[in-house]
Formats: C-alpha cells, structure tokens, sequence
C-alpha cells in the first residue's frame, strides 16, 4: 500500500469511528473515554506535520470520493466536538475536571485569538458556537473582565453551558442564549465577535452581520486550512464591499488558525 492509499485509508477508518461513536451518546458520561480517545487522536493527526506530504498528495487525485470523504470528516468531528463539549459538562457535573489534550490545545488558541485588536475590560465580546463548555467565554471573561454573550443553536449546549458558567465563572459577565444574531441586541453594541471554527455556515453569518454591528467591530473567524481543514470549516472568499481580512494569526501546533475581519 502507498502513503497515500494508507492515508485515506486513515481517513476511512476515522470516519467510520465518528459514526461509531457518536450514536452512543446517551446524555450521559457512559461512553465519553472512547470518544475522547478518537478526539485525541484525531487532533494530532491533523496537526501532524508528516501527513502533509499525504495531504498534498491526496489532493491531486481529483476524486469526488476523496472530496466527500473530506466533508464528511468536518461535518462529523465538529458533531462528535460538540458532544465532547457536554461530556466535559456533564463530568464537571460530578466533581470530574479532568481536561484531555484536545482542550489544553484549544484553550492555548484563545490566548492570541485578537492579535492586535486586544480586549479590555469595556469590550463586548459576542461567540457564535459556544458549545456546551463555553471555555472562551470563561477565559476571556476571567482575563479580561470583559462582557461576553454567547449564542449556540442546541438546546442541550445552552442548558450545560449555563451550568458550567454558573460553576466555573461565576460573577463573570456572560450570557448564554439560544438566539439568532438577528434578534439579539448585543449585536449592535458587539465590538469583538468569534465564530467557532466548527459553525459550518459561518461566512453566511457574517456576511449577514455586517448591517447588524457597529462600524469600529472586529470578527475573529477560526478556520483551518488544508490537513486542518479535516477538522475546521476553511477560509471563504468575502464581499470585499462589506468585509476587508485585516490579520491572519497561524500557528501550525495549533488546532485553529484566525482570520480578524473589519469593515471595508
Ligand atoms: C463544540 S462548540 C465549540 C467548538 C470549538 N471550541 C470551536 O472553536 O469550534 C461548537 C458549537 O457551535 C454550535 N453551532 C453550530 N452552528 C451554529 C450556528 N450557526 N450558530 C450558533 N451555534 C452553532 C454547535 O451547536 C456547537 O455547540
């Protein structure tokens, strides 16, 4: 078997295990450590620098299969994150704050997540994709004392969520809602705004949000490229009328890279 038949085949194989074990969610913490596990796993391999000669390689057949299996990928670790997010949840639940390699890398991101365009106490920091363990909004809160809203489209994320911010950030300026950016006011007042890397129609939001925010507002857009792009919704073109990329901050280790958006 070549590289690239045994890295598809490695694709194949994660695939298929997503499927596996994303049906065992239960509303429970019975099956997490498998999950876990994958996740694991799953951020190192994507992180990897030795697949990407694999990577680039895979790109040259010009297969629908291939391109499939890819999509397929993104649609089902973003789906098996976020019920990680609530096997986190539902372990802080029962006293269990154990924090597995997937997390250490994500929350090392937030650290740059503005570049240039820093947070301070009078900022309003609005997170589209907050998940069911909102450990953006907790850091940034607790870091910077800034208010931070955050808007998810599952019932279960905002219910857990909520739990954990009672828990862990308790007297932090952060709200959880199960709201459209459109009906929300905080959208107007927002002066810094994150999309989750794993929000697949993130582009359609932010295109949507520019005659909803204030003109001085700046979008951090996580994405991933290329092998990351097995794992993030990539990069998209914007209307250059609305938005204009300002900043790129890329780190290799890292699960996600961000793109920083103002105003044209
Ligand atoms: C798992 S969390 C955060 C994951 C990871 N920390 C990241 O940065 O991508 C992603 C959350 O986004 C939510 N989500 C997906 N599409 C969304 C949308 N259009 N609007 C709001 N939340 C969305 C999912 O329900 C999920 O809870």
């Amino acid at each position: 078997m070549n590289k690239v038949e045994s890295f598809q085949n490695k694709l194949i194989e994660f695939s298929d295990k997503f499927d596996r074990l994303a049906v065992r969610y239960d509303h429970t913490v019975n099956n997490s450590s498998e999950l876990e596990n994958l996740i694991d796993e799953y951020s190192k391999f994507v992180t990897n620098r030795s697949n990407h000669e694999a990577w680039d390689l895979l790109g040259h057949y010009d297969s629908n299969d291939i391109l499939q299996l890819v999509v397929d990928l993104r649609r089902k670790s973003a789906f098996c994150v976020a019920i990680m997010e609530k096997y986190r949840a539902l372990k802080l639940h029962e006293g269990n704050a154990e924090i597995t390699d997937y997390f250490k890398n994500i929350e090392s991101c937030i650290e740059e997540e503005f570049g240039s365009f820093q947070l301070s106490s009078d900022s309003k920091v609005l997170l589209i994709g907050s998940g069911a363990f909102p450990m953006t909004p907790i850091l940034i809160a607790k870091r910077t004392r800034a208010e931070v809203v955050g808007l998810d489209i599952d019932d279960e994320a905002i219910e857990l969520g909520r739990s954990v911010v009672e828990k862990l950030g308790s007297g932090l300026k952060i709200r959880l809602e199960k709201r459209l950016v459109e009906k929300l006011e905080f959208t107007t007042e927002a002066t810094h705004i994150i999309f989750s890397s794993t929000v697949e129609n993130k582009y359609d939001i932010l295109d949507q949000l520019y005659s909803l925010t204030n003109e001085h507002v700046v979008v951090a857009v996580r994405y991933g490229e290329q092998l990351k792009s097995l794992f993030n919704f990539p990069l998209k073109e914007v209307n250059a009328q609305k938005w204009k990329l300002v900043e790129q901050v890329t780190r290799p280790d890292h699960l996600f890279d961000i793109a920083l958006y103002k105003k044209a």
